[in-house]
């Protein structure tokens, strides 16, 4: 059985990312085959620059490997190292009709947030079915945000291997894990790269603290009691167990107990829980040359994958093999 996913290395990764995508690639690598990439042909539809893309993509690529991706394991790699994707992508879109495309929410938000409409971001879950179908996964492990772009590859699968009366694509599943589908950022909204409203995961102390405190809160005064189901104790119960959650809401009801203490206690939680992470993460920056063949070999082994599939997908569509 395989799983595949990508992140886009569009900016630091937050804690969004780690709890709703890749904590979920970590724990799934013993029951599944994985192929985990990072989609940096995607990142060109929103971060139009050069040096920034390359920047972030050494810096996911750490993340990936210091949060516990084992390339032992799964095979990871970068999207642009194997340009079938997007060779897959012109195929599959003269099979996708353009109102599927039109429905995709996420190309409306992003707009309505201010991203500059561009043809990469409207035909965007079309490269991204090719990321998908190219490798036949079983599941496809994502937070919420992604399930349409999910739905939308398996109608591309579906209307391809009708149109050319061959199974030549297997159906993909998005896997969510509903408890963390939605990590609300620090003013409350969902976190996002784009939206200014994230926590880092190795940001110094001092930065996180200045991200922590800013987490959006009433003006309940400090010695009465106050909501517990506050944006901070949604926060906090993503590192503490359900004991000290459930504490944590105490301490909120009975009053006395200001969002300010309950911030320096999530900041301890956070810091504690990615500990050992950091401390991984500083040993392969010190090792780039071990990171970098970690590459080139996922690329390798991705692309002996998405080689075969495209001699499939091109004699199936009518283009003519090299032995013409
Ligand atoms: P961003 O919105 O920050 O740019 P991406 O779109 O690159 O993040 O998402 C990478 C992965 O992380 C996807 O699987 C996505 O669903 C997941 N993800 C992103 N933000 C969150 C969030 N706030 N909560 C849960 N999962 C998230
Ligand atoms: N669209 C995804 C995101 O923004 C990234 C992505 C690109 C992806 N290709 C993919 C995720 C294939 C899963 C499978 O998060």
């Amino acid at each position: 059985m395989r799983s595949l996913s990508g992140i886009q290395p569009s900016g630091i990764l937050h804690i969004g990312n780690y709890f709703g995508a890749i904590k979920q690639f970590v724990e799934l690598q013993d029951q599944y085959e994985g192929f985990y990439f990072l989609a940096n042909y995607h990142a060109l539809t929103s971060s139009p620059n050069g040096e920034n893309l390359k920047q972030n993509t050494i810096e996911v690529i750490l993340d990936y490997l210091a949060l516990g991706l084992d390339p032992e394991k799964s095979t990871l790699f970068l999207q642009s190292d194997v340009p079938e994707h997007t060779e897959l992508a012109w195929i599959l879109a003269n099979v996708t009709p353009m109102g599927l495309i039109e429905r995709a929410h996420s190309y409306k938000d992003k707009v309505a947030k201010g991203i500059k409409p561009n043809m990469g971001l409207f035909t965007y879950p079309i490269l991204m079915a090719a990321d998908i179908l190219m490798y036949d996964p079983d599941i496809v492990p994502v937070g919420k945000d992604q399930k349409q772009h999910v739905e939308i590859t398996r109608d591309i699968a579906i209307k391809f291997n009708e149109t050319y009366g061959k199974e030549v694509f297997k159906l993909p599943k998005e896997k969510i894990v509903e408890s963390v589908a939605v990590v609300p950022g620090t003013d409350g909204d969902k976190m996002s790269k784009s939206y200014g409203n994230v926590i880092n995961m190795f940001f110094s102390k001092k930065e996180l603290k200045k991200q922590i405190m800013s987490i959006v809160t009433d003006s309940t005064p400090l010695e009465e009691p106050k909501n517990p189901d506050n944006n901070i104790t949604k926060l906090y119960s993503l590192f503490a167990t359900e004991a000290e959650t459930e504490e944590l809401k105490q301490k909120f009801l009975a009053g006395n107990f200001g969002y300010g203490h309950a911030k320096t206690e999530l900041l301890d939680k956070f810091m504690d829980y990615f500990a050992p992470f950091r401390e991984k993460r500083e040993e392969l920056v010190n090792n780039m040359d071990y990171v970098y063949e970690i590459l080139r070999k996922g690329a390798e082994k991705a692309r002996s994958i998405a080689t075969a599939k495209m001699d499939e997908v091109r004699s199936v569509v009518g283009l003519l093999d090299k032995n013409y």
